[in-house]
């Protein structure tokens, strides 16, 4: 533990600006997630949780067919199911396959267990999702030398790459040895899980048996607004899921976060709203950053990368000053000088434009 150094994401003072940074709801959660806390009796404060009935309402939220409560481990957020499938399957000496640049909590949950990293870059000039690459630092199936945990990140913080879920689903199939992780945070923006695909094959038996080693991740946090309540899910083999399960307390998840989730999964329609006023104000971007000849890269998610004429951070200090928030990329592989915008409603969009056309110097 000497040399490890923690996760840090610059999460303070965001209140009361455009927070464009960490690819967060904007606009906030249902009002019936408010009504739901709001309603929740100060002397249940006093109650430890309880969490009968929520992985019935995930299995309900995602068509049943096969799944049931056990195929789903409720975490601390997806960064608790990430850190608690790392202690659970990592070892010292065990090797973390991955792809980079990719979200930025995978590499120290391996570090924290000893294990040594193989991150596989995107390939130039797109960010297409090195398949070969990845496929063949699987090695063959059942090799001693496999890796223990492949983590895909679909689509890909921050590049946006989309793989095909079918693609995934043969890396798990051709290596049974290797638990696959395949983190779904953005698919609502992009429609593609692997979820539907292993429900349909199940067709009402267990969706995973052909799967054993595939692991979901889905969280509330970004689609549904409830990055401050902290709730995610890992979606698996029962057997799977128990494992994680194990290296978790009994209460993690706090009583307010359960009552929110409940009360979000009881309106998809109001998660399925903000997506399209997401990606309305997506395309209405997209148009501006073309016709202003600005570079930019925009694939799968609530987010797109661009390259500003000055120098980044000079730009995202300034958007700083005018109320805006993004994230700079900085020393990653491959989108050094790039800013990561998250994507917000039309309005969002449109204010951070005005700005960002006046601070780059476009016009
Ligand atoms: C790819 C990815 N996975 C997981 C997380 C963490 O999600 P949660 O808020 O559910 O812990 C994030 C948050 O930025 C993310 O981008």
């Amino acid at each position: 533990m000497e040399s490890l150094t923690a996760y840090s994401a610059p999460l303070e003072g965001r209140r009361g600006l455009l927070r464009l940074d960490f690819n967060e709801n904007t606009i906030g959660p249902s009002p019936r997630v408010v009504a739901a806390i709001r309603a929740i009796p100060a002397d249940h404060y006093a109650i430890y949780p309880e969490y009968d009935g929520l992985r019935e309402a995930v299995v309900a939220s995602l068509g049943g067919r096969g799944l049931t409560p056990a195929h789903i481990g409720l975490f601390n957020g997806v960064d608790g199911a990430i850190h608690a499938i790392f202690h659970a399957f990592g070892a010292p000496g065990e090797r973390l396959l991955t792809t980079s640049p990719t979200f930025g909590y995978y590499t120290p949950c391996a570090r924290m267990q000893g294990m040594a990293i193989e991150a596989i870059p995107y390939r130039l000039p797109d960010f297409d999702f090195p398949f070969e690459e990845i496929r063949s630092a699987l090695g063959p199936a059942g090799s001693a030398a496999a890796p223990r945990i492949l983590l895909l990140c679909n689509p890909n913080n921050p590049t946006g790459t989309r793989l095909a879920p079918q693609r995934i689903l043969e890396l798990a199939a051709a290596a049974p040895a290797t638990l696959v992780v395949v983190d779904e945070l953005y698919e609502a923006f992009t429609g593609e899980s692997v979820l539907p695909l292993l429900l349909a094959a199940g067709a009402n038996g267990d969706p995973f048996a052909a799967v054993p080693n595939l692991l979901v991740l889905r969280s509330l946090a970004k689609t549904a607004g409830l990055a401050g309540l902290r709730i995610g899910f890992a979606i698996g083999a029962p057997a799977l899921v128990e494992r994680v399960g194990r290296v978790c307390g009994p209460y993690d998840i706090n009583s307010f976060a359960v009552t929110a989730a409940q009360a979000a999964l009881a309106d998809q329609a109001y998660v399925d709203a903000y997506v399209a006023e997401v990606l309305r104000a997506r395309d209405w971007l997209l148009k501006q950053l073309r016709q202003a000849g600005v570079r930019h890269h925009a694939a799968g998610g609530n987010y797109l990368l661009l390259w500003p004429r000055r120098p980044a951070a000079e730009v995202e200090a300034d958007l700083r000053q005018a109320g805006i928030l993004v994230r700079s990329m900085a020393g990653k592989p491959l989108i050094d000088g790039s800013l990561r915008v998250s994507l917000g409603s039309s309005e969002q969009m449109g204010q951070f434009w005005q700005a960002y056309r006046r601070i780059d110097g476009l016009n």
